[in-house]
């Protein structure tokens, strides 16, 4: 594919702030649970208090009969639902299916009544007698890894002869997924249509999931999430909470709002799972791996077969003749575990990179200096080129920022006055994905112009981003562009997801535009039009004017002169994009980078921070740097929570999530902010889009908490291997300040 020939290339790759920013700010941008519709009422989800038995029996008598209370649903009630053939949903089990119980907080009834606290006080009076069996929620061990990934050569062997071995079991705990805006659905029946305001990260797959499951065709229900309160996978995929409001505005023919709590957030709304990681690495004295086995076991609920991908980078991190990565899914009586941030490679980068520090002090190497030497010339899982790989770069230029020339290598050797400093660094990985997309672009005869499509912005810049391409092909500056997003009566477009919502609509966005344009140019080439004779080809509109291609000097004449003198309000245009397959069979496509990070360490009063962090990012062009370099920014700072903080615990007796609160789950806060560095290389991957564009969502969460644990074994000589870090890991530390 050749680079991109844009009308007004100025518009890709300039900082702009978000177009939505100013309706944010202002309080004018209304998310899901904002919307409040005539005669509304409130549903409340009743949750199991048992991770594992049966339902033996529910007694709604005392509910509804108190005030407000519509109806009361439960699995001996409920209208039907149906599993889905299609679509993706992680909690394939429709809600209040049976009298199964899984896992703890699972919806064993839902209320309906008239107020939010009619309907809270309703559902506390639900009765529900259990037949309990003793759950399972302790975290796995057993090292049962059937399943192969990737292999090649033979690692067993190559790693039993290495003159330098490592072998050494990681673990991430569970994590809960806190945006601030909690699941929320508004569900409006009328006239045969639903409608679903809903706070998820994909309207269409919403649609066509929730559809399915109803029994209803597409045609009739309609999906809208204009504004999303953040959503890290959590709110991808359809939940129980989306499925009972839209079943119960069907039956009750009344708009019915759910907004789950915090704590059901905890076991009804996905999580990413538990992973253990045995990590083995043969080398030779020189630091040349010979041999990468890297086994990991993903946590799975009782019924669902969510995996947390941990291997999937490590084929083509680093050259080695001899590899094999298999997986494991041990089931556990807790809710569907989900995609969450970088799901996959954010777990398997810790392992991996934490497994290559422990190699580089068994070396005695610099740790840059082994990722460097290992360092593949081409894909060697796939066995294919690299599109656009430039990791070299990424440690060479952050070990510049960084500084990293003046570590001191010896643990604990960094002090600052009653600190200890400990610097680490690792690498990080994220692999390239588009999606099928569609996008419709109508020019204005008032000068204005539209861009639709049924993604959304999930805070991510998506707004913004559809606006650039738009005024890149046509110079209309931001100001006078509509971007329409989150509606399913819009033309089919990506879930905001995979790091891959940009990617996918960038080709369906520049050629809707295009179309567009082209129509604006056929009305000005008419008969007695300004163009008059001249052939479409050799006209462009920049600046918002249609003119000659060649000829810099032509002014050219207004697309709203050559509408309004055509008598026509506006001109489309409609783009598709796909999945880029074509591409991908030929090359290893995805995103590099880099991560240095200082952290400081205070033995007396057993503190640990974050200090300074710098990351360099090879994510090909990046069309906005200040919304791009944002998304970096705060997959550092969620970082920090992975490395440091963030863990679901369950009661071993109950099954419960308990620490289902922002009280008792510690996210990272402001508070917890580091001085934070980012850049990025300017290659664009013109194999992936013309633009270069490939994703970066959640590059910047991989590998940062092998980075920061890297830091801490620099500064304490402790080896963390189970995340988070916690202060008794480090108070019998040897290195005291
Ligand atoms: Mo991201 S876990 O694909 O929302």
């Amino acid at each position: 594919m050749a680079q991109a020939q844009l009308a007004n290339p100025e518009a890709i790759g300039s900082p702009y702030a978000r177009i939505d920013g100013p309706v944010k700010v202002s309080g004018a941008a209304r998310y899901t649970a904002d919307f409040n519709l005539p005669g509304m009422v409130y549903g409340m989800p009743v949750c199991a208090t048992i991770a594992h038995g049966r339902v033996v029996s529910i007694n709604t008598a005392r509910a509804q009969s108190m005030p407000g209370v519509r109806v009361v649903l439960h699995h001996g009630n409920r209208p039907p639902l149906y599993r889905a053939a299609g679509g993706s949903i992680d909690e394939r089990r429709p809600p209040l299916d049976d009298d199964q119980v899984r896992y703890y907080g699972q919806y064993v009834a839902f209320v309906v009544a008239d107020t939010y606290e009619q309907a809270q006080a309703a559902a506390n009076a639900v009765e529900v007698t259990y037949d309990a069996q003793s759950p399972d929620v302790s975290p796995p061990a057993e090292e049962d890894t059937p399943n192969t990934e990737s292999t090649r050569g033979d690692a067993a062997s190559a790693f039993a002869q290495a003159p330098v071995r490592i072998d050494a079991v990681y673990s991430t705990p569970v994590e809960t997924h806190n945006s601030i805006e909690l699941h929320a659905c508004v569900a409006h029946y009328d006239d045969d249509t639903l409608t679903l305001y809903d706070a998820t990260q994909g309207v269409v797959n919403q649609r066509d999931v929730i559809a399915q499951m109803l029994g209803m065709g597409i045609e009739n229900v309609r999906v809208i999430s204009h504004y999303l309160g953040s959503g890290f996978g959590g709110k991808l995929w359809p939940w129980p909470h989306s499925l009972l409001a839209a079943v119960a505005a069907r039956m009750l023919g009344l708009p019915v709002k759910v907004v789950i709590s915090r704590a059901m957030t905890f076991h009804s709304a996905g999580h990413r799972p538990y992973t253990r990681q045995h990590l083995r690495l043969g080398a030779t004295q020189d630091g040349r791996l010979v041999s990468i086995q890297h086994h990991y076991l993903s946590q799975a609920s009782i019924r669902d077969d969510y995996r947390e991908g941990c291997g999937e980078p490590t084929p083509r991190m680093y050259s080695t003749p001899n590899l094999s990565v298999c997986w494991g899914m041990p089931r556990r009586h807790v809710g569907a575990p989900t995609s969450m941030r970088g799901p996959g490679a954010v777990p398997g980068m810790y392992a991996l990179e934490s497994a290559m520090d422990e190699l580089a002090w068994a070396l005695k190497m610099d740790p840059i200096e082994l990722r460097l030497k290992n360092e593949p010339d081409h894909d060697e899982g796939k066995n294919l080129p690299f599109s656009s790989r430039h990791l070299h770069e990424c440690l060479e230029q952050g070990a510049e920022r960084f500084g990293w020339h003046r570590r001191q290598a010896e643990v604990g050797a960094m002090r600052q006055g009653d600190e200890v400093l400990g610097w680490g660094m690792a690498a990080c990985t994220w692999p390239a994905m588009r999606m099928p997309s569609e996008v419709r672009v109508t020019l204005h005869a008032d000068g204005t112009a539209r861009i639709l499509c049924a993604t959304q912005d999930i805070g991510t810049g998506t707004y913004t981003i559809l606006a650039q391409l738009l005024s890149a092909e046509t110079g209309i500056p931001l100001d006078r562009i509509e971007v329409g997003l989150g509606d399913t009566r819009l033309p089919p477009g990506p879930v905001s997801g995979g790091s891959a919502a940009t990617a996918s609509i960038v080709p369906a966005a520049l050629s809707a535009t295009r179309k567009a344009v082209r129509a604006a140019i056929k009305l000005a080439t008419k008969k007695d039009a300004p163009y008059a004779g001249k052939s479409a080809d050799d006209l462009v509109m920049r600046d918002g004017r249609l003119a000659l291609k060649h000829d810099q000097n032509d002014p050219g004449v207004p697309v709203t002169e050559i509408l309004t003198a055509s008598g026509v309000v506006s001109v489309a245009g409609e783009g598709q994009a796909d999945t880029g397959a074509d591409a991908k069979k030929k090359y290893s496509i995805a995103t590099y980078g880099a991560h240095f990070v200082e952290v400081a360490w205070h033995a007396a009063t057993a503190r640990l921070r974050v200090k300074r962090v710098v990351t360099v990012i090879d994510g090909g062009r990046i069309l906005n740097p200040r919304t791009g370099r944002n998304q970096i920014e705060g997959a550092i700072i969620m970082g920090i929570g992975m490395a440091m903080l963030e863990q679901t615990h369950y009661d071993h007796r109950s099954g419960a999530p308990v620490n289902s609160n922002l009280a008792d789950y510690l996210v990272a806060t402001h508070a917890d902010a580091p001085q934070i560095d980012v850049s990025f290389l300017d290659y664009p991957d013109v194999v992936w889009n013309e633009v270069g564009a490939r994703g970066i969502g959640e590059i910047g969460l991989a590998g940062f908490a092998a980075a920061v644990m890297n830091a801490v074994y620099h500064a304490t000589g402790v080896r963390v291997r189970e995340l988070p870090v916690k202060i008794e890991d480090l108070i019998g530390a040897a290195v005291q300040a």
